[in-house]
């Protein structure tokens, strides 16, 4: 989504201003625009990407101190050089640059054009510079501080003024805003990314804060009152090196390659040392919530929302108790029942997704207790839930979820442990499960060996322009979220489907050139598949399945195969899902697409 990034004090804002939009790509953008203060304003824009705005600004750059920058990810208008941001007031002396949305521009915009205002975009952006304009007395902290009132929706503005060359306003509703704090020097961005290589001090801007920053300072007001706060600075977790691409030729392939260690930081402090017990230390305070509910209902969006199904079967199945997964929108599209002692669990990677934090204040609104499980720290769902814990992933900068995913579900199983053993779980089971679980990150390296042989069988199938992704039980979500990942970043059409589903609509689909990718893992429905896989057969389409050498036996001669590794049910659905990230990633590199940033696609989705 739409990415922010200013300075005040850079002893070259463009050049820096660039490499902060370089770095906020991976969120996802379909156009990039500065403005440079100096004796005047240098605006500059374009349709397309970073790299062009680059061969904009060098073919006649221009040395500033301050400047505030965009990428905007089109909601309203299309992506062209009128619709990009920074957006200017009629007289040209007020530079702005927006995240979020404003439910309210038409009757502002219809307000100001009435009163002589010109808009030139199409965007809802475009009524704040125009709405300051009309408020602006010389004072560029008051001013914007009466013109963001007046705005309903979510917002990150930070705004620039011809008169006041070395000041940068910022001001905070529901889309996340960080603050640089350097010597000599202040920064403003969407994350932390841009701000790494300067620094470390941070402050997160809050909801219904405003900022003004000047080369060196950062001073924190609360909007309605222009009280000045005294803002936490912070230090951020995050260090350069865990940020880089290093010898991987997309961030996609590193985030797969890094999934055996993600695994062990998402352990890391949550398995004791003996590997026999399960303590969610971070929960321990609220010992009393998590004991005391009596349902759950399971949260998020797209990725998300698959590993939340795994984790309803891990949680009923282990713990014992009722769970039901909900699409975040749908909290408010309909009334989902939320009793008193329902524990509400959000999970999000970015913990910014619009839909989910919605979804959390939907659910704090109903009194349900919000547990926040996100991989971003210092979201806004961090700070609107109950309590948050961590998966400690690291960075995820492909914006199709890789790591991320399998490490929620990773977190839901062990949290499903945990809970378990609060109520019936015995401390033999316990102590068995964890050992099992241990031994995740072995079978991971295991999968990811098997690179040379999933790269030829997505080179095999690259002709394809539709598949099916087969499974049952926990392997269920997990065709959900194989068929997820190819339509994300090869543009091919997939659909995950239960595999006893199949036959009551969509086998109609099925021919030579629809490719099926089964899913086959033990017990109860191993037979089963092998038994969709033969009607799948008999109308020719070609399959694919993915089993271990034991759970393959009964597999005809001359099905295509991936051999997953001989592990516990428990852990087949993440390491079935590594083998599905590496297809999805090899299938859409042989078909040349743009891997970390596929077209129409964010990171994190910060409108509903
Ligand atoms: C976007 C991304 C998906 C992601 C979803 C939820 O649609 O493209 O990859 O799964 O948002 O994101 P979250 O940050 O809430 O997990």
């Amino acid at each position: 989504m739409c990415g922010i990034a200013g300075c005040t004090g850079m002893s070259d804002a463009g050049k820096f201003l660039l490499n902060a939009l370089k770095r906020l790509e991976y969120r996802g953008y379909d156009s990039a625009g500065m403005t440079l203060t100096g004796d005047g304003f240098r605006t500059i824009k374009v349709a397309g990407k970073v790299a062009d705005l680059e061969a904009k600004y060098l073919s006649d750059p221009y040395l500033s101190l301050t400047g505030i920058a965009h990428t905007r990810w089109a909601t309203h208008g299309v992506p062209s050089e009128n619709n990009a941001h920074p957006h200017l007031c009629c007289n040209g002396r007020i530079s702005i640059v927006h995240n979020g949305i404003l439910n309210n521009y038409l009757s502002l915009k219809d307000r100001l054009e009435k009163a002589g205002h010109h808009f030139l975009s199409e965007t809802d952006s475009e009524v704040i510079p125009h709405l300051i304009e009309s408020l602006y007395d010389g004072d560029p902290i008051r001013s914007v501080s009466q013109a963001v009132e007046q705005l309903s929706g979510s917002f990150a503005i930070a705004v620039i003024f011809k008169d006041h060359p070395d000041q940068i306003i910022c001001a905070r509703k529901g889309s996340p805003l960080v603050i640089g704090l350097c010597t000599g020097c202040t920064l403003a961005a969407s994350d932390v990314l841009p701000i790494v290589p300067y620094t470390k001090k941070v402050i997160y801007l809050q909801d219904g804060e405003l900022a003004s920053l000047t080369p060196g300072r950062a001073q924190i007001f609360q909007i309605k009152s222009l009280k000045e706060v005294s803002a936490v600075i912070e230090d951020i977790g995050v260090d350069e090196s865990s940020i880089q691409k290093g010898a991987y030729e997309h961030f996609m392939l590193k985030e797969i390659m890094e999934q055996p260690e993600a695994f062990l930081n998402v352990m890391e402090g949550r398995v004791d040392a003996d590997g026999e017990q399960v303590v969610f230390s971070e929960l321990l305070h609220y010992a009393r919530e998590m004991t005391s509910f009596s349902r759950i209902i399971i949260t998020g969006c797209g990725s998300s929302l698959h590993a939340g199904l795994i984790g309803k079967y891990f949680l009923e199945e282990i713990a014992l108790i009722p769970v039901s997964v909900e699409q975040s929108s749908e909290f408010q599209c309909r009334n989902p029942i939320v009793e008193p002692g329902t524990l509400v669990i959000a999970i999000s990677q970015s913990g910014e997704t619009a839909d989910t934090l919605a979804a959390v204040r939907e659910a704090k609104a109903k009194r349900a207790f919000v547990l926040a499980v996100c991989n971003c720290e210092n979201s806004s769902m961090a700070r609107a839930a109950d309590a948050v814990s961590y998966l400690h992933a690291g960075p995820e900068q492909s914006v199709a979820s890789t790591k991320a995913y399998t490490c929620q579900v990773l977190f839901l199983l062990l949290f499903a442990i945990s809970l378990g053993r609060s109520r019936h779980l015995s401390i033999d089971r316990e102590r068995e499960l964890v050992q099992t679980i241990k031994k995740l990150p072995l079978f991971c390296k295991e999968m990811l060996a098997a690179v040379p042989q999933i790269r030829e069988l997505a080179g095999k199938y690259s002709y394809a322009r539709d598949f099916f992704y087969i499974g049952r039980g926990y392997l269920y979500p997990t065709a959900l979220e194989g068929a997820l990942k190819l339509k994300e970043i090869s543009y091919i059409h997939a659909e995950g489907y239960h595999a006893a589903e199949l036959k009551h609509g969509p086998i109609a689909l099925l021919d030579a050139s629809t490719p099926v990718i089964a899913l086959i893992g033990k017990g109860v429905g191993q037979e089963k598949t092998i038994g969709t896989i033969q009607e799948c057969l008999a109308r020719h389409a070609p399959v694919v399945a993915l089993a271990s050498e034991t759970s393959g036996e009964k597999l005809s001669p001359g099905i295509d195969r991936i051999i997953i590794p001989e592990c516990s049910p428990l852990l087949n659905s993440v390491i079935t899902a590594v083998a599905l990230q590496l297809f999805a990633y090899y299938f859409a590199k042989e078909k040349g697409c743009s891997i970390d940033q596929p077209r129409n696609l964010a990171k994190s989705v910060t409108v509903e």
